[in-house]
């Protein structure tokens, strides 16, 4: 599959590439080209240290739009909307966001959506209705994907409401190895699913813990 992430020189962006690009041509999308293309090369020196093999390409986030069956919107909340704004061609594909509206006040890390009720209802609003707008990957730390000699043991909570498209991005994270994704029903779901990363993050905190994730039972 000819995956693609806008935003993917950042911490998750990255982390997803270096697991997905060892079954998947997956494309790094930037703001610009060569931040891109360096990212790429340096997930390529960390996958051949590991003897591993991968299909890597650095592009612009517009490139990745137009190339990619699958593109995750690998971008700060705060960006979600100028970078939607800005790039065309979206309809038909399958559009994924882990976007978490989150904020630290004070002591604990908290849930801020936008009226729209969660980052996924408002990348809905935003973009062509022919996207196919799932949200998923919200929930695993950028440093777990990176860990490449870890399992990754985690669930993937997947909401949308294109029942096609849905199961195309569960499939995309059977391809990891251990990862277990779960239909969570519509993408009203969306805000259940952004909101547990801040607790997520909150029990990390005071539990001096890294990186803590979940795996539904
Ligand atoms: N980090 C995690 O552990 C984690 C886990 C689950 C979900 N998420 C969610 O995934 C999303 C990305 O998180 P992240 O930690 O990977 O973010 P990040 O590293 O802070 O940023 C990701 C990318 O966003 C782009 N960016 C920066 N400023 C921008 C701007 N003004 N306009 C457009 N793009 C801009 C940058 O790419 P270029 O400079 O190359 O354009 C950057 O590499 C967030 O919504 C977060 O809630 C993160």
């Amino acid at each position: 599959m000819r995956v693609g992430i806008v935003g993917g020189t950042g911490g998750i962006g990255e982390g997803m590439a270096l697991r997905l690009a060892q079954s998947h041509t997956v494309m790094i999308g930037s703001r610009e080209t060569e931040k891109a293309e360096v990212c790429c090369r340096s997930c390529e020196q960390i996958l051949k240290e590991q003897g591993l093999s991968c299909s890597l390409i650095g592009k612009t986030n517009q490139e990745v739009v137009n190339f990619s069956e699958i593109i995750i919107l690998a971008i700060p909340f705060k960006f979600l909307v100028p970078t939607l704004k800005e790039l065309t061609g979206f309809e038909g594909k399958v559009v994924v966001s882990p976007v978490n509206p989150i904020e630290k006040t004070g002591e604990f890390f908290s849930y801020t959506p936008p009226p729209e009720g969660s980052a996924g209802m408002l990348a809905k609003k935003l973009l062509p209705k022919e996207a196919k707008l799932c949200v998923a990957f919200n929930n695993i730390a950028a440093n777990r994907w990176r860990e490449l000699k870890e399992p990754l043991e985690y669930s993937v909570a997947v909401c949308g409401d294109d029942e096609g498209a849905k199961r195309q991005v569960m499939e995309l994270a059977v391809d990891v190895p251990n990862l277990k994704p779960l239909n969570a029903g519509p993408l009203a779901v969306a805000p259940l699913i952004e909101s547990l990363t801040p607790l997520l993050l909150t029990l990390g905190r005071y539990n001096r813990l890294k990186d803590v994730g979940v795996r539904f039972y």
